[in-house]
């Protein structure tokens, strides 16, 4: 017997009477956070968790993540619940187990840098409301950017957990930027910020068992801090890395209850629990009590939700990630964006430029935001860029990356294209250097005072600091202003009875019922119609009851002169089939770009004489940055258009003077018209 083990463990009494392991291996569950984010899109309704919080509450756990990430943003703009509210109600049930809370530093929940007084605020009433423990992560890595929350953290007498973003430019871990080197350099940072605990946040699942044992063992060697190590199982290696961190010495490892684990969640808690039984590591958890739990997801809760899941394929583990070292949830972005621009073959052109604009960027980490950011700018030059030009079309995000604005990057950003992309910029040209949240405004009062006659709570004021278009609309509702639509409510059991019936009956091609009774004569104007369906036809014969249907003709639409070309969509393999799951990454703080609606009245251009500025895609007008009369050199920014939930800022092809602008702020937009005329 190894000398790990500490008992031999031969029968259901040795294993209900094991002593309490030397050095137990703390765990922390994410099902209510992490795991419903990572399977269904972070749909995940308080009055689900209800059901098993008590039982949640008797294991154990070093802690529960249950808040933070992308569930402030799901809930109050997809399940219209007060996130602040669930918080409260969790409480009520969960009463021993510290809660956790997944925080973006200076971007708080959000994707940008809030000013410094939005940061405050917020860590001071999450902390109010019941987190406990603050899991801390900048996506550049750049610790300047914890400075405010962390002194507020500290203030409210709770727990800093300092995260160390897991990135790799290779295979393994090495290099010139990520090697172990750089992760022992940062933890001393952590150490130097009195960080509780610090974690090793492994997003996409890149750490290989061997890196991490490598890894751990060297910070336990430097740091007396507890170590945390959070892997996700996307890659499939996960299971394996957490095994070989518990022999390095890892103290805390991040696990799911087993229905809400793998595919781009976490390892499960289960097997992990048997695996250290009988070791000094035993993490002395009731596997019969986790089992408990699980009949009651299965049964009660999971219903409602595996519509959400990606079924799109049947292996639980995507190889991409192993592939090009970037998460899961950037594949399926790229994808997206390049199907809504007719250019999925583009695909490998877009993996191969990535790394290129990667380095070009800094090196970033690939994480919420930079993950976006790296990924709509590679689709960008993909789709854009010529032999003559490079970064064409720069979105408004890189030029705030090159300004300074997320942080420093791990490696300084290609100097060529900084300078490209903060010409004419609005902030400056010259980069700067602080703490990016020293030259943000502050953003509460202003918040304050638009909302005035609405709400005057500081956590309303709070959320619509973060989420000004969605989070008024949720205030709206929130005080009766507005209805809420259907499509906000919950998928009861009910629901998932009936659309399962329904689908079974499709399954045995019953779906169309006969009538049952005495068929009528078929009338002489019965017309017949082919109808296709995926590969499967029928003729209908479709017969209006009391005589010949009156047909009117109604004649299309005009059609702008370059229409847009929209991906063919896919028909409905069966009239049940769900919606398709949202992607599990968390909206943009931007609302999202609308279709381009085809009657847009297009404002005549052609009798002004000059050169267009047409729009490379479909999107909707942020902002014209010239007024007409201006003057533009080639290279300003003229329009901001978002699309692929991205602005992009669309410079001048050539220098003069802006004749004419014919559209406006808001105005959605088709590929190709005309958005302005330089003369
Ligand atoms: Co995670």
């Amino acid at each position: 017997m190894s000398d790990h083990f500490k008992v031999k463990i031969q029968s259901i009494d040795d294993y209900d009477n094991r002593p309490k392991a030397e050095n137990p291996v703390k765990i922390q569950d994410l099902t209510f956070r992490d795991g419903h984010q990572s399977l269904f899109a972070a749909r995940g309704r308080t009055e689900d968790m209800i059901p098993v919080a008590e039982m949640m509450d008797e294991i154990g756990f070093w802690g529960m993540e249950v808040w933070g990430g992308a569930t402030f943003d799901t809930m109050h703009r997809f399940l219209n619940e007060d996130p602040w509210q669930r918080l409260r109600t969790l409480k009520r049930y969960i009463k021993k187990t510290p809660f956790s809370m997944l925080l973006r530093g200076q971007n708080i929940v959000g994707c940008r840098n809030y000013a410094d007084d939005v940061a405050r605020a917020f860590v001071e009433k999450a902390a109010e409301n019941g987190v406990d423990i603050f899991r801390t992560f900048d996506a550049l890595n750049d610790f300047r950017n914890f400075e405010t929350v962390v002194s507020a953290i500290n203030d409210c007498g709770k727990h800093f957990q300092g995260c160390i973003c897991y990135s790799l430019t290779e295979p393994r871990m090495g290099g010139d930027v990520y090697n172990l080197d750089y992760y022992l350099k940062k933890a001393k940072d952590l150490e130097k910020m009195q960080a509780n605990s610090i974690c090793i946040k492994d997003m996409a699942g890149l750490m290989a068992p061997y890196d991490a044992f490598e890894i751990i063992k060297a910070l336990k060697e430097t740091t007396d801090i507890p170590i945390h190590l959070h892997s996700h199982f996307t890659s499939g290696m996960a299971p394996m890395t957490h095994l070989k961190a518990v022999e390095a010495g890892v103290d805390i490892i991040d696990t799911c209850m087993s229905s809400y684990a793998y595919r781009a969640s976490h390892p499960a808690v289960e097997p992990m629990v048997m695996s250290l039984v009988g070791t000094n590591r035993d993490t002395g958890f009731d596997i019969k009590k986790l089992a408990e739990i699980n009949v009651v997801l299965e049964k009660e809760v999971l219903p409602k939700y595996k519509h959400l899941l990606d079924d799109s394929k049947v292996s639980i583990i995507d190889i991409n990630v192993l592939l090009h070292q970037t998460p899961s949830g950037m594949h399926s972005r790229l994808f997206d964006q390049l199907r809504e621009m007719n250019a999925l073959d583009r695909i490998d052109e877009v993996f191969a430029e990535l790394p290129r604009v990667r380095r070009d960027l800094g090196q970033i980490p690939l994480v919420t935001p930079t993950s976006r950011i790296v990924g709509t700018q590679t689709v960008n030059n993909v789709l854009f860029d010529n032999d003559d030009e490079k970064y064409k079309m720069i979105t408004a995000q890189v030029k705030d990356l090159c300004y300074g604005l997320y942080g420093k990057t791990a490696v300084p950003i290609s100097s060529k294209l900084q300078k490209k992309a903060l010409k004419g910029y609005e902030r400056g040209t010259k980069p700067i250097t602080c703490r990016p949240g020293e030259v943000i405004e502050p953003e509460l009062e202003k918040s304050k005072n638009e909302l005035k006659g609405l709400s005057t709570d500081l956590e309303d004021i709070i959320l619509y600091t973060l989420y000004p278009v969605s989070g008024k609309k949720f205030l709206m509702y929130k005080y009766g202003k507005e209805t809420p639509p259907d499509s906000l409510k919950a998928r009861t059991l009910e629901d998932v009875k009936k659309a399962d019936e329904i689908l079974a009956k499709a399954k045995a091609g019953k779906l169309v019922e006969k009538f049952s009774g005495q068929a009528p004569e078929k009338g002489e104007h019965a017309r017949t119609f082919n109808v296709f369906i995926d590969d499967e036809y029928y003729e209908v014969s479709v017969d209006e009851p009391g005589g010949q249907p009156i047909i009117t003709y109604a004649p299309p639409p005009a059609v702008p002169a370059v229409p847009y070309q929209q991906a063919p969509a896919a028909l409905p393999s069966a009239p049940a089939a769900a919606a398709p799951a949202p992607r599990p990454e968390p909206s943009a703080s931007t609302p999202p770009t609308p279709k381009p609606s085809s009657p847009v009245s297009k404002p005549a251009a052609s009798d002004t004489e000059g050169t267009p500025l047409t729009a490379p895609m479909p999107g909707m007008i942020v902002s014209y940055s010239k007024e007409v009369g201006d003057s533009v050199e080639k290279g300003d920014t003229v329009v901001v258009l978002e699309a692929m939930k991205m602005e992009n800022a669309l410079p001048a092809s050539v220098s003069g003077t802006i004749k004419a602008i014919n559209y406006k702020a808001g105005d959605s937009v088709s590929k190709n018209d005309v958005l302005c005329i330089i003369g």
